[in-house]
């Protein structure tokens, strides 16, 4: 008999071995996998070309984001990543992959951009190796590849390490178009993930209600002829973080934005302890 949970963590890995063996690309354990995936640069994979995505480049060529630090989640071989060190971001990149990074900081020697390269399990390694805060947190294709029970742990990410008011960008499988649509528990039912998970507007909105969304839309489809990515496929999706409350001394008077954390609670301004944090506790980052 076994009765080995006792921390969040412990439910974490007992929730990872209950998918089929090998079916695991999320931890440092699938990092093989994802290693083998990198080996031959010459596949066409689409996202294999250094090309960033076509939404990243919008948002950063319209002036929405002002620069400073940003954060690339699962950036595989770093063509988005070494975009925005070449568009004056500070840089952080991290992936599970040895494979991916060895070519992404190639390709950052050759582009003569810096980036902070970090090899891991991005929501163990954060707070560790790199922490915020960060004025945007990007991931183009990551996401899709967690089990549901790692979303707890990506918000988790989000409301340490995201800015008071800065952005959320990510792409991700869209439902009708790319990634299974198997229900939350069908996948532990299933044990496997089906190569990643579709989602919907209203999962999307669902699980990051916590965040002011401000763009949801497809991903505009790029010809092959086009210097940016963009996949139809794909959602892309834009949110911001509440800027902190105005520090009036009264937040019933002072108009302040609330300060809601990623993972819903209101931690500040007007509506500070309306609303629990996912986990009851009421606390915020
Ligand atoms: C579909 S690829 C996308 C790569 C890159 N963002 C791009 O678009 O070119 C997904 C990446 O997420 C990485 N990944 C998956 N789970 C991760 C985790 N827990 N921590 C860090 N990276 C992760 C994989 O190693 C893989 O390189």
């Amino acid at each position: 008999m076994d009765r080995t949970v006792r921390t969040v963590d412990d439910v974490m890995r007992l929730l990872d071995g209950l998918f089929a063996s090998g079916a695991d690309r999320w931890t440092r354990e699938g990092a093989t996998w994802w290693d083998e995936f990198y080996a031959d640069r010459s596949r066409p994979v689409p996202f294999f070309a250094a090309k960033p995505d076509e939404n990243l480049v919008g948002l950063v060529e319209r002036g929405g984001l002002g620069g400073g630090r940003a954060l690339d989640l699962g950036c595989g071989p770093g063509r988005n990543a070494l975009y925005l060190a070449g568009r004056g971001f500070e840089v952080d990149a991290v992936d599970l992959s040895p494979a991916a990074l060895t070519w992404a900081g190639e390709r950052a020697r050759a582009a003569g951009v810096r980036v902070g390269f970090h090899q891991g399990d991005a929501f163990a390694l954060a707070g560790e190796e790199f922490a915020g805060p960060y004025d945007l947190v990007y991931d183009s294709g990551c996401f899709h590849h967690l089990p549901p029970h790692r979303r707890v742990g990506y918000l988790d990410l989000l409301d340490r390490h995201l800015a008071p008011g800065g952005h959320f960008a990510l792409t991700c499988f869209a439902a009708g178009a790319m990634g299974s649509e198997l229900s939350d528990a069908d996948l532990y039912r299933e044990r496997r993930l089906h190569g990643g998970l579709a989602y919907t507007p209203a999962s999307l909105r669902h699980v990051f209600a916590g965040l002011t969304e401000i763009e949801l839309r497809r991903m505009r489809e790029e010809p092959p002829e086009s210097p940016y990515f963009g996949e139809a496929f794909l959602w892309a999706g834009l949110f911001r973080r509440a800027q902190p409350a105005r520090d009036s001394g009264d937040p019933e008077v002072s108009g302040a934005e609330e300060v809601v954390s990623p993972a819903g609670s209101v931690v500040g301004g007007r509506g500070a302890g309306r609303v629990e944090a996912l986990d009851g506790s009421g606390t915020g980052p």
